[in-house]
């Protein structure tokens, strides 16, 4: 449980630095005994990605089905439902209910694609577009922006290109989508940077839809967008500064950073924080003080030179970012739960319109929420992110929240969890009849699926 909180509350992958502390015993924990999840060692095996997916060199790939040479199943689809930077993407190469190295389900399935960063009037694409703004403006459109990379990714670009580490909780099958053993929707936009460079981009934006398998409340949801950011610098550009590249690149990404953090929020008060991340060194958050409290707005540092070996040259430095799209608008909006951006009600998306960045939303009104509670005796392989998964499943964006209320561990060694479910529509009043029904159904797939007890 407080690893799971500790990596979904920040949502970002300096939490590995709570993580190496814990025992191995505590971690295999966490991700053992998931449904429709090979054995923990399994899944954290390095995989030949260059011979499976030569060709997944997102975007400039139309298919990359030839090109696959492999004897597995090819990842991408021959009957397509979907098309995302030039790939085509069917539900059955992305859902595939039989085979335990898969759990992504249909209800996320539904939203690959949906690019909600890319639609001018909503409040992610009219931060996106804010943020571009900033850069064109202040790197003389230096700045290429990539927002249409495919969101399925092999574990190579997700992990290993950016050195995140074998044991890292993050790799579990309890915290992200696997489509197969080496392939997995993208957590965050950083899966994109080796490829980026490989191919010689050194000033780049990326922004798009990131999937995490979390806990439910109104601040998460398993997909949510990053927008990452990355500039190159090579020696002339430092030489005559007196400073190191590491140094320069760190005071450039500071005041660049700080531009951009007033840019969106005016005249803030701002405070770098030292941190963890795998990919950078030094590290940072760079914080706000907004209404009234310290607010994280970016993860970022000084890119760490076994990735920019991906360029072929071993003479540069960068830096890079990653931000949360959501995070940001909820609060440069108004906007009160992270399942209004998916709302396709005119009394919201009609509140937003392109270029007006800080509108506040007006909330068309409350309607009441409707509280059941379940209690069951936990296993091992127990853990809240599958329950999340399950009452989503069939409650989708009528579930506002699932909390664990109590927690006790019997005489005999045996654990009791009560969660308290959440239900509420954003949209409209909701039966008791239609709860009740949906709350018989949690309670079924809950015992089926996790092989708990209920009480
Ligand atoms: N990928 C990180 C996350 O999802 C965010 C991030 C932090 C991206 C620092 C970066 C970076 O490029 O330098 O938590």
């Amino acid at each position: 449980m407080l690893i799971q909180k500790a990596f979904s509350v920040s949502r970002s992958l300096s939490t590995y630095r709570y993580l190496s502390s814990l025992s191995s015993s505590s971690i295999q924990m966490h991700t053992a005994n998931l449904p429709k999840s090979p054995p923990f060692c399994n899944f954290l095996k390095s995989t030949p990605f260059s011979i499976y997916l030569p060709s997944l060199s997102f975007p400039y790939s139309t298919s990359s089905i030839s090109l696959a040479k492999s004897t597995r199943k090819p990842l991408l689809p021959i009957a397509a439902l979907l098309e995302i930077g030039g790939v085509k993407i069917a539900k059955d190469d992305v859902v595939k209910e039989s085979d335990p190295t898969n759990n992504v389900p249909d209800s996320i399935f539904a939203k690959l694609g949906m690019q909600l960063h890319r639609r001018e009037n909503h409040p992610l694409g009219i931060l996106k577009k804010t943020i571009h703004d900033y850069f064109d403006t202040n790197f003389a459109g230096k700045f290429e922006k990539f927002d249409d990379l495919c969101p399925i990714v092999t574990v190579k670009q997700n992990f290993d290109d950016v050195l995140v580490p074998p044991d890292h909780v993050s790799r579990s099958y309890n915290d992200t989508y696997y489509v197969n053993s080496d392939t997995v929707l993208r957590c965050h936009t950083s899966a994109h940077q080796a490829e980026l460079f490989r191919n010689g981009h050194t000033h780049f934006l990326v922004t798009g839809d990131v999937y995490r398998r979390d806990s439910i409340d109104s601040t998460h949801y398993p997909v949510f967008h990053q927008m990452e950011g990355v500039r190159v610098f090579s020696p002339e550009e430092w030489s005559g500064s007196g400073m190191d590249g590491t140094a320069y690149a760190a005071t450039d990404l500071k005041k660049s950073l700080e531009g951009l953090a007033k840019h969106l929020f005016g005249d803030v008060e701002m405070r770098w924080v030292d941190t963890y991340f795998p990919f950078t060194n030094p590290s940072y958050e760079l914080e706000i003080f907004f209404q009234g409290k310290w607010m994280e707005v970016l993860g970022c540092g000084v890119t760490e030179q076994a990735i920019l070996c991906a360029t072929g040259r071993t003479d540069i430095v960068a830096w890079a970012f990653g931000l949360g799209l959501e995070r940001l608008a909820m609060v440069l909006f108004d906007i009160p739960d992270i399942r209004l951006f998916w709302s396709t009600d005119e009394r919201f998306t009609s509140q937003f319109s392109e270029g007006k960045l800080g509108v506040k939303f007006k909330s068309f009104s409350k309607f009441p929420p409707c509280y059941k509670d379940m209690s069951f005796w936990i296993n091992d392989g127990f853990t809240e992110n599958n329950l999340c998964e399950i009452v989503r499943g069939i409650a989708g964006d009528l579930v506002e929240e699932v909390t664990l209320i109590d927690n006790f561990t019997n005489k005999k060694g045996m654990t009791s969890h009560c969660y308290r479910i959440t239900y509420r529509s954003m949209e409209r009043s909701l039966t008791d009849d239609e709860i009740n029904e949906l709350q018989v159904k949690v309670r079924e797939d809950v015992q089926n699926k996790l092989k708990v007890v209920l009480r």
